[in-house]
Protein backbone atom coordinates (compact mmCIF):
# COMPACT_ATOMS: atom_id res chain seq x y z
CA UNK A 1 0.00 0.00 0.00
CA UNK A 2 1.07 3.53 -0.66
CA UNK A 3 -0.43 6.46 1.33
CA UNK A 4 0.54 9.48 -0.19
CA UNK A 5 0.12 12.59 2.09
CA UNK A 6 0.81 16.33 0.57
CA UNK A 7 -0.19 19.41 2.17
CA UNK A 8 0.95 23.49 2.65
CA UNK A 9 4.34 24.42 4.91
CA UNK A 10 3.25 23.04 9.14
CA UNK A 11 -0.75 21.35 8.01
CA UNK A 12 0.39 18.40 10.14
CA UNK A 13 1.31 16.23 7.65
CA UNK A 14 4.71 15.19 8.39
CA UNK A 15 3.57 14.20 11.72
CA UNK A 16 0.34 12.32 10.02
CA UNK A 17 2.86 10.61 8.05
CA UNK A 18 5.27 9.61 10.85
CA UNK A 19 2.27 7.78 12.78
CA UNK A 20 0.77 6.45 9.91
CA UNK A 21 4.26 4.90 8.98
CA UNK A 22 4.44 3.19 12.53
CA UNK A 23 1.03 2.69 12.52
CA UNK A 24 1.00 -0.10 9.33
CA UNK A 25 5.01 -0.55 9.76
CA UNK A 26 5.48 0.66 6.68
CA UNK A 27 8.86 2.73 5.36
CA UNK A 28 8.51 6.81 5.32
CA UNK A 29 9.73 9.43 3.38
CA UNK A 30 9.66 13.30 4.09
CA UNK A 31 10.03 14.06 0.83
CA UNK A 32 10.39 18.14 2.12
CA UNK A 33 14.30 17.16 3.32
CA UNK A 34 14.99 16.55 -0.51
CA UNK A 35 14.60 19.65 -1.26
CA UNK A 36 15.65 21.32 1.86
CA UNK A 37 18.96 19.05 1.51
CA UNK A 38 19.63 20.27 -1.62
CA UNK A 39 18.77 24.08 -0.71
CA UNK A 40 21.84 23.31 2.07
CA UNK A 41 24.23 21.52 -0.39
CA UNK A 42 23.96 25.03 -2.30
CA UNK A 43 24.50 27.26 0.74
CA UNK A 44 26.99 25.05 2.21
CA UNK A 45 28.75 25.60 -1.24
CA UNK A 46 28.33 29.62 -1.62
CA UNK A 47 26.24 29.20 -4.44
CA UNK A 48 22.93 31.00 -5.22
CA UNK A 49 19.70 29.31 -5.07
CA UNK A 50 18.60 30.51 -8.05
CA UNK A 51 21.62 28.65 -9.74
CA UNK A 52 19.29 25.96 -12.24
CA UNK A 53 22.80 24.17 -13.17
CA UNK A 54 24.29 24.25 -9.51
CA UNK A 55 20.90 23.13 -8.51
CA UNK A 56 20.63 20.52 -10.40
CA UNK A 57 23.87 19.10 -9.50
CA UNK A 58 23.11 19.19 -6.03
CA UNK A 59 19.88 17.57 -6.23
CA UNK A 60 21.50 15.04 -8.01
CA UNK A 61 24.58 14.50 -5.61
CA UNK A 62 22.11 13.58 -2.73
CA UNK A 63 22.51 10.63 -1.41
CA UNK A 64 19.06 9.12 1.24
CA UNK A 65 21.46 8.97 4.26
CA UNK A 66 23.05 12.41 3.95
CA UNK A 67 20.56 14.20 6.07
CA UNK A 68 21.25 15.82 9.07
CA UNK A 69 17.85 16.29 10.22
CA UNK A 70 18.70 18.73 12.87
CA UNK A 71 20.50 21.02 10.26
CA UNK A 72 17.68 20.97 7.63
CA UNK A 73 15.15 21.99 9.63
CA UNK A 74 15.17 25.42 10.58
CA UNK A 75 13.17 28.34 9.46
CA UNK A 76 15.26 29.69 6.99
CA UNK A 77 15.66 26.13 5.83
CA UNK A 78 11.93 25.95 4.56
CA UNK A 79 11.95 29.09 2.53
CA UNK A 80 15.28 28.08 0.54
CA UNK A 81 13.71 24.60 -0.24
CA UNK A 82 10.88 26.35 -1.28
CA UNK A 83 13.19 28.01 -3.62
CA UNK A 84 15.00 25.02 -5.70
CA UNK A 85 11.77 23.41 -5.61
CA UNK A 86 10.50 25.62 -8.18
CA UNK A 87 13.46 24.41 -10.56
CA UNK A 88 12.07 21.94 -12.91
CA UNK A 89 15.42 20.17 -13.39
CA UNK A 90 15.48 20.23 -9.62
CA UNK A 91 12.05 18.12 -9.31
CA UNK A 92 13.26 16.37 -12.29
CA UNK A 93 16.74 14.91 -10.57
CA UNK A 94 14.58 14.43 -7.54
CA UNK A 95 11.97 12.13 -9.12
CA UNK A 96 13.86 8.54 -9.42
CA UNK A 97 15.14 8.68 -5.90
CA UNK A 98 11.30 9.18 -4.46
CA UNK A 99 9.79 6.92 -7.37
CA UNK A 100 11.88 4.01 -5.86
CA UNK A 101 11.02 4.74 -2.26
CA UNK A 102 7.21 4.55 -3.28
CA UNK A 103 7.14 1.15 -5.26
CA UNK A 104 9.07 -0.49 -2.84
CA UNK A 105 7.84 -4.43 -2.19
CA UNK A 106 6.34 -4.13 0.81
CA UNK A 107 4.67 -0.36 0.23
CA UNK A 108 5.62 3.37 1.68
CA UNK A 109 4.27 6.40 3.29
CA UNK A 110 5.52 9.42 1.54
CA UNK A 111 4.58 13.31 2.62
CA UNK A 112 5.43 16.41 0.23
CA UNK A 113 3.25 18.54 -1.99
CA UNK A 114 3.24 16.68 -5.16
CA UNK A 115 2.69 12.70 -4.18
CA UNK A 116 -0.60 12.53 -5.29
CA UNK A 117 -0.20 14.02 -8.67
CA UNK A 118 3.16 13.63 -9.97
CA UNK A 119 5.36 11.08 -7.83
CA UNK A 120 2.70 8.69 -7.15
CA UNK A 121 -0.45 9.00 -9.03
CA UNK A 122 -1.36 5.18 -8.48
CA UNK A 123 -1.48 5.18 -4.42
CA UNK A 124 -3.99 4.05 -3.08
CA UNK A 125 -4.71 6.73 -0.41
CA UNK A 126 -3.99 10.13 -1.10
CA UNK A 127 -4.49 12.83 1.97
CA UNK A 128 -4.26 16.10 1.43
CA UNK A 129 -3.87 17.85 4.25
CA UNK A 130 -4.71 21.56 5.29
CA UNK A 131 -5.03 23.99 8.07
CA UNK A 132 -5.94 27.53 7.96
CA UNK A 133 -2.09 29.84 8.01
CA UNK A 134 -2.77 31.25 11.53
CA UNK A 135 -3.05 27.75 12.96
CA UNK A 136 -0.21 26.53 10.79
CA UNK A 137 2.04 29.52 11.90
CA UNK A 138 1.04 28.56 15.40
CA UNK A 139 2.29 25.31 15.41
CA UNK A 140 5.26 26.48 13.41
CA UNK A 141 6.32 28.87 15.60
CA UNK A 142 6.03 26.57 18.73
CA UNK A 143 8.32 24.07 16.99
CA UNK A 144 10.77 26.73 16.15
CA UNK A 145 11.13 27.95 20.11
CA UNK A 146 11.41 24.06 20.75
CA UNK A 147 14.78 23.81 18.62
CA UNK A 148 15.69 27.28 20.45
CA UNK A 149 15.43 29.72 17.75
CA UNK A 150 14.06 33.30 18.29
CA UNK A 151 10.14 33.49 17.55
CA UNK A 152 8.66 35.93 15.71
CA UNK A 153 4.87 34.73 15.42
CA UNK A 154 4.31 37.81 12.30
CA UNK A 155 7.42 36.38 10.62
CA UNK A 156 6.53 33.18 10.68
CA UNK A 157 3.19 33.95 9.54
CA UNK A 158 4.43 35.79 6.68
CA UNK A 159 7.11 33.08 5.61
CA UNK A 160 3.95 30.31 5.30
CA UNK A 161 2.00 32.79 3.31
CA UNK A 162 5.14 32.90 0.79
CA UNK A 163 5.57 29.80 0.70
CA UNK A 164 2.16 28.82 -0.05
CA UNK A 165 1.96 31.09 -2.77
CA UNK A 166 5.51 30.21 -4.10
CA UNK A 167 4.62 26.23 -3.51
CA UNK A 168 1.46 26.37 -5.39
CA UNK A 169 1.92 29.59 -8.19
CA UNK A 170 5.00 27.65 -9.32
CA UNK A 171 4.74 25.87 -13.01
CA UNK A 172 6.63 22.63 -12.48
CA UNK A 173 4.06 20.50 -10.18
CA UNK A 174 2.61 23.07 -8.15
CA UNK A 175 0.96 22.50 -4.79
CA UNK A 176 -2.61 21.31 -5.68
CA UNK A 177 -4.83 18.52 -4.51
CA UNK A 178 -5.07 15.48 -6.60
CA UNK A 179 -8.58 14.69 -8.33
CA UNK A 180 -8.92 11.84 -5.92
CA UNK A 181 -7.52 12.77 -2.70
CA UNK A 182 -9.72 13.21 0.36
CA UNK A 183 -9.28 16.41 2.20
CA UNK A 184 -8.08 16.11 5.66
CA UNK A 185 -8.42 19.78 7.40
CA UNK A 186 -6.58 19.89 10.79
CA UNK A 187 -6.92 23.78 11.63
CA UNK A 188 -9.27 22.31 14.78
CA UNK A 189 -7.97 18.81 15.23
CA UNK A 190 -5.05 17.93 17.59
CA UNK A 191 -2.65 15.02 16.72
CA UNK A 192 -4.59 12.40 17.90
CA UNK A 193 -7.62 13.27 16.48
CA UNK A 194 -6.13 14.20 12.88
CA UNK A 195 -4.67 10.32 13.00
CA UNK A 196 -8.01 8.85 13.90
CA UNK A 197 -9.14 10.70 10.88
CA UNK A 198 -6.33 9.61 8.62
CA UNK A 199 -6.43 6.06 9.57
CA UNK A 200 -10.74 5.87 8.72
CA UNK A 201 -9.74 7.78 5.21
CA UNK A 202 -6.83 4.93 5.04
CA UNK A 203 -9.80 2.32 6.23
CA UNK A 204 -12.23 3.69 3.88
CA UNK A 205 -9.52 3.52 0.58
CA UNK A 206 -7.52 0.84 1.21
CA UNK A 207 -10.05 -1.42 3.25
CA UNK A 208 -7.48 -1.96 6.12
CA UNK A 209 -7.17 -0.86 9.71
CA UNK A 210 -3.86 -2.28 11.21
O1 LIG B 1 7.51 19.96 3.62
P1 LIG B 1 8.66 20.96 3.84
O2 LIG B 1 8.23 22.19 4.57
O3 LIG B 1 9.84 20.32 4.49
O4 LIG B 1 9.10 21.40 2.37
C1 LIG B 1 10.05 22.41 2.13
C2 LIG B 1 9.85 22.97 0.75
O5 LIG B 1 10.20 21.98 -0.22
C3 LIG B 1 8.42 23.38 0.41
O6 LIG B 1 8.15 24.73 0.72
C4 LIG B 1 8.30 23.09 -1.06
C5 LIG B 1 9.31 22.01 -1.32
N1 LIG B 1 8.73 20.68 -1.56
C6 LIG B 1 8.24 20.41 -2.82
O7 LIG B 1 8.22 21.30 -3.67
N2 LIG B 1 7.79 19.17 -3.12
C7 LIG B 1 7.77 18.21 -2.20
N3 LIG B 1 7.32 16.99 -2.53
C8 LIG B 1 8.23 18.46 -0.89
C9 LIG B 1 8.69 19.73 -0.58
Amino acid sequence: MIIALDGPAASGKGTLARRLAAHFDLPHLDTGLLYRATARSLMDAGERLDNERRAEEAARGLALMDFDEEHLRGREMGEAASVVAAIPAVRAALFDMQQAFATRPEGAVLDGRDIGTVICPQAQVKIFVTASPETRANRRAIELAKRGEKVDYAAVLDDIRKRDERDSHRSSAPLVAAADAVLLDTTHLDIEAALKAALDIVAEKAGLRA
